[in-house]
């Protein structure tokens, strides 16, 4: 079974471990893949809904994989209990729900030995409560598929490891690996920010002005990220 470059990615990164939890794990393709290749020695694979969990079920079960893989129903990471899992998945939901999902369950998070996430936005919000909760960000990477950019992001729980508490700044030239791909992810939310002020300028609503203001910060940030992407170049 061939994952997708994202899912691919993300299993890439896992060497070996005992157990792998995916959590809204939809069609159970991160499991299945990472327990065929020998990768994992078992996966739970867990939706808040009964559908993709269903859907996950049949899919292990033509797999012949029932021993391995168990399929949970419920919210976040609440399905497991604290230490059960080495590996926690989150992929392919927002920034802003992974990080409710990893502070309901703070323990159960701080007891894996590493946590991958892939938010489809608000990733530097989710980044922020990791390094403000004393979690590594130990690798970063944008990954494109079908025209699309998508960011992973490894961390760890490392007690008093946020050294810093004034810190204002989080964004990707801090803990993302210097790739072309980051570069043009940088690129074009550089095009994006710069189409949306064009569009803005006719108006002058307060919350237009409010509008263009963030937009002009967000503009100037990934304009920085580039000049420091660019000093350094790892490629
Ligand atoms: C877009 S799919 C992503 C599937 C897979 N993880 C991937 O990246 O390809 C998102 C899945 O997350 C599930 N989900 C959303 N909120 C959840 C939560 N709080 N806890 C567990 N699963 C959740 C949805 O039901 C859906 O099946």
């Amino acid at each position: 079974m061939d994952l997708t470059p994202r899912l691919e990615a993300i299993a890439k990164s896992i060497d070996e471990c005992y157990i792998i939890a995916d959590i809204g794990s939809d069609h159970a393709y991160l499991p299945i893949y990472l327990i065929k290749s020998g990768q994992a020695q078992k996966a739970i694979a867990s939706d808040i809904n009964k559908g993709p969990a269903e859907i996950s079920k049949s899919r292990i079960k033509l797999n012949g994989l029932e021993g391995y893989i168990e399929v949970r129903i419920g919210d976040g990471l609440k399905v497991l209990d604290n230490g059960e899992a080495d590996i926690i998945v989150v992929a392919g939901m927002g920034g802003l729900t992974m990080r409710d999902m990893l502070s309901e369950s703070i323990d159960i998070a701080r007891g894996a030995k590493r946590i991958i996430l892939q938010p489809m936005r608000d990733s530097r919000t989710l980044i922020r409560w990791l390094v403000e909760n004393d979690f590594q960000v130990i690798n970063g990477e944008i990954i494109k598929e079908n025209n699309k950019f998508y960011e992973i992001i490894w961390a760890c729980y490392k007690e008093n490891s946020y050294y810093d508490r004034n810190v204002k700044i989080i964004n990707e030239s801090m803990y993302y690996k210097n790739t072309p791909v980051l570069h043009e992810y940088i690129n074009s939310k550089i095009d994006e920010y710069t189409k949306v002020l064009e569009d803005l300028k006719a108006y002058n609503t307060p919350n237009i002005l409010k509008r263009i203001e963030e937009c002009n910060k967000e503009l100037e940030d990934y304009r920085k990220v580039m000049s420091w992407l660019s000093l350094n170049v790892e490629q």
